[in-house]
């Protein structure tokens, strides 16, 4: 395992993180969205940019301040995610989505705020491309880390959210725990990669982001792209 002494033992490469929830519209006024508070990405970056790596942080609408070092790129819709995530994805050796990403958007945008008038309306949501997938699916595609936030089997959905995407290894948290993710300081995690799992037990989302910083590395090393 690696050192703490080490401390800039992620120097030359790059990782590309994605962070907050999507916000999509619905008309001018009015959007769809996830909770997510953004602190375990911002965490994620701030822990990766100390130990050495140059951070991208693509991030929708949240209210933290950028850790120093970091680029970050903000975005609205999980199509805007996703057009900056497959850019940078060509040149980063490591990509972590922590996103709540709308798994829809609505369909028809309307261009002037809907008017209430009927006792009921229906809105017809379209699916939104899924962003971690598709950036492990590319030719020459980075080490790809997957978040899985679940409220019951978390392992069994964690382990097959791995293989459906395709990632190198995904971080599942129960969210119907207490102090365990949206809105929360704190967090714990269960790791599953190929070649085996770990579990990193409550903690701040500082700490936490720290540890999973350098058990990725180590996967990586272990099992280069
Ligand atoms: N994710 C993504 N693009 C999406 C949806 C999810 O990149 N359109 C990513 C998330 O950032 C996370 C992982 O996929 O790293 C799992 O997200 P999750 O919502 O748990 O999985 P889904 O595949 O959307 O399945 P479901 O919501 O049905 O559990
Ligand atoms: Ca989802």
């Amino acid at each position: 395992f690696l050192s703490d002494g080490d401390s800039d033992y992620l120097a030359g490469q790059t990782w590309v993180i994605t962070a907050g929830p999507t916000r999509e519209p619905m008309d001018p006024v009015r959007f769809i969205s996830n909770h997510s508070s953004g602190k375990m990405g911002f965490a994620i970056a701030r822990a990766a940019q100390q130990a050495g790596a140059k951070v991208y942080l693509i991030c929708g609408p949240v209210q933290l301040a950028t850790p120093a070092g970091v680029e970050r790129i903000d975005v609205e819709t999980a199509i805007d995610m996703q057009t900056q995530a497959l850019q940078l994805a060509l040149k980063t050796d490591v990509f972590v989505a922590c996103a709540a990403v709308a798994d829809y958007r609505v369909a028809q945008v309307a261009e002037q705020k809907i008017k209430k008038s009927s006792q009921q309306l229906q809105l017809l949501l379209e699916k939104n491309p899924d962003i971690v997938a598709s950036v492990a699916a590319l030719d020459n595609a980075p080490f790809t880390v997957g978040f899985a936030a679940e409220t019951e089997n978390v392992e069994t959905y964690a382990q097959q959210k791995l293989q459906r995407k395709n990632l190198q290894m995904i971080c599942a948290n129960n969210v119907s725990t207490p102090g365990h993710g949206f809105n929360s300081d704190t967090n714990a995690l269960s790791l599953y990669w190929r070649g085996g799992n770990l579990k990193l037990p409550l903690t701040s989302k500082q700490e936490l982001a720290r540890q999973l910083v350098q058990h990725i590395a180590s996967v990586l090393k272990e099992c280069p792209q």
